[in-house]
């Protein structure tokens, strides 16, 4: 006797959704020994055909790979209103829309289920709700862009200009023709949107998280850099302080030890810290049709057995901006005297105390960069700003955060 169909509607048929039916096809066997029902793709929606409504009547669970806000997320509605599990990759929707899509879930009695939302084939989502759902997490650290990833590596390994990098990234299909969101930090803030939702459980807005991304970044930071003994990455962090959550993106500067440190290329890695587990880190790829359609798929398989939760509040941390960090600052200066000692004055009386200093070249090319002890990021701003003015300053400085943690 055959095993009965589990029909899919799928949405999308771009990169991740012809590499998931590909895929599926490949695993149907397997996914029926395991699960006792056949799945199949009952359906297809792209912009040039297929019917939703009759997608919707035709299918157990819907597959969303269109991405972005609109239509997806009245899709994504629709087909929960009418009893359908769905399983997305659709970071945008998530960080704009998750609570209303998760209370949709809860109110159905369906799943929702998001694996390949954040850092594409990297268990990640599985492991908060799931393995450390007890787990009191104080902080998230997150390389979840492997494109910027891609860049900040290439820009250390050879010296290359943050251009030449994206321009390598390009031709390597490591960023796309427009890679605005990636490099200006959007697409990592809307994971750790997503992270920091489910770590902390508590609603997190695209638009409650800060982020910078790396276009100003230049090769001249990362000789600096090597020679601190820093890398460079693109850091997302979601961390609890003094009973509030904070959720950013930034660069930061990581010491060799780092677990972060030594992620280098297209791939993603998020750090989990608790004071029971100390601290885990997961990696792999990112992104790539292939990978993204395997966390899809399985998302779809756990849908098909039993059913897993949807994040609830049980509590709600107020949602801060203005953190503790220590700072990497980088200053184009006159070669003249008493330059140290007036930036080092304004430093101080902003309660910055300086942790390393070099001083490299004579005449037009003299530069100034320090590397200072953690503090509120507001003081060392409005510092930076009165640096900013002081006559012998031949560009604006530039900071970045230093991640100060050594491990072992
Ligand atoms: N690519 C990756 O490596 C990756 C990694 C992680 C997550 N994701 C996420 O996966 C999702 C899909 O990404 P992708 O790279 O596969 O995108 P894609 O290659 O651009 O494919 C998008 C698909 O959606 C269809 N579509 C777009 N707008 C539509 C509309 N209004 N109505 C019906 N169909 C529509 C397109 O139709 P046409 O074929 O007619 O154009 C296309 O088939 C996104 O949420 C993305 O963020 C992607």
């Amino acid at each position: 006797m055959s095993a009965q169909p589990f029909r899919i509607g799928l949405l999308g048929h771009g990169t991740v959704g012809g590499a998931f039916e590909t895929l599926l096809a490949e695993r149907a066997g397997q996914i029926e020994a395991i699960t006792g029902l056949r799945p199949q793709i009952s359906g297809v929606l792209t912009r040039s055909r297929g019917d939703f409504a009759e997608i919707l009547d035709g299918c157990d669970l819907v597959v969303e790979l269109i991405g972005g806000l609109d239509p997806a997320r009245d899709y994504v509605l629709r087909a929960m209103r009418a009893g359908r599990h769905v399983v997305t990759a659709n970071k945008q929707l998530l960080s704009h829309h998750g609570e209303e899509l998760w209370a949709a879930a809860r109110e159905h009695g369906v799943q929702l289920r998001f694996e390949a939302s954040v850092a594409g084939v990297v268990p990640v989502i599985r492991v908060l709700q799931e393995s450390l759902a007890a787990a009191h997490v104080d902080r998230i650290h997150g390389i979840v862009n492997g494109t910027t990833n891609y860049i900040l590596s290439e820009m250390a390994r050879t010296g290359c200009s943050y251009g030449d990098a994206l321009a390598d990234a390009q031709r390597l299909g490591y960023a796309e023709a427009d890679p605005s969101e990636d490099v200006n930090g959007r697409d990592a803030a809307a994971k750790m949107a997503i992270l920091a939702r489910l770590a902390f459980d508590t609603p997190v807005h695209i638009d409650q998280v800060t982020y910078e991304g790396i276009e100003q970044i230049t090769a001249d930071d990362m000789e600096y850099a090597q020679e601190l003994g820093l890398g460079l990455k693109l850091i997302g962090t979601a961390e609890r302080i003094d009973g509030s959550l904070a959720v950013r993106v930034h660069p930061a500067f990581l010491y060799e030890g780092h677990p972060l440190a030594s992620v280098h290329g297209p791939f993603n890695a998020i750090t989990v810290e608790s004071e029971a587990i100390t601290e885990i880190t997961m990696s792999g790829p990112g992104a790539g049709g292939p990978q993204t359609a395997s966390a899809v798929l399985g998302d779809v398989v756990s849908a098909m057995i039993p059913p897993a939760s949807t994040p609830e509040t049980t509590q709600a941390l107020k949602i801060v901006d203005d953190v503790q960090s220590a700072f990497y600052l980088h200053m184009e200066v006159e070669d003249r005297p008493g330059v140290l000692a007036e930036v080092a004055s304004i430093l101080g009386d902003a309660g910055a105390s300086i942790k390393s200093v070099v001083q490299k070249g004579l005449g037009e090319r003299a530069r100034l960069v320090m590397v200072v002890h953690p503090l509120l990021e507001s003081r060392f701003f409005a510092a930076v700003e009165r640096i900013a003015v002081l006559d012998f300053l031949r560009s604006p400085p530039r900071a970045i955060r230093v991640i100060e943690e050594h491990f072992s």
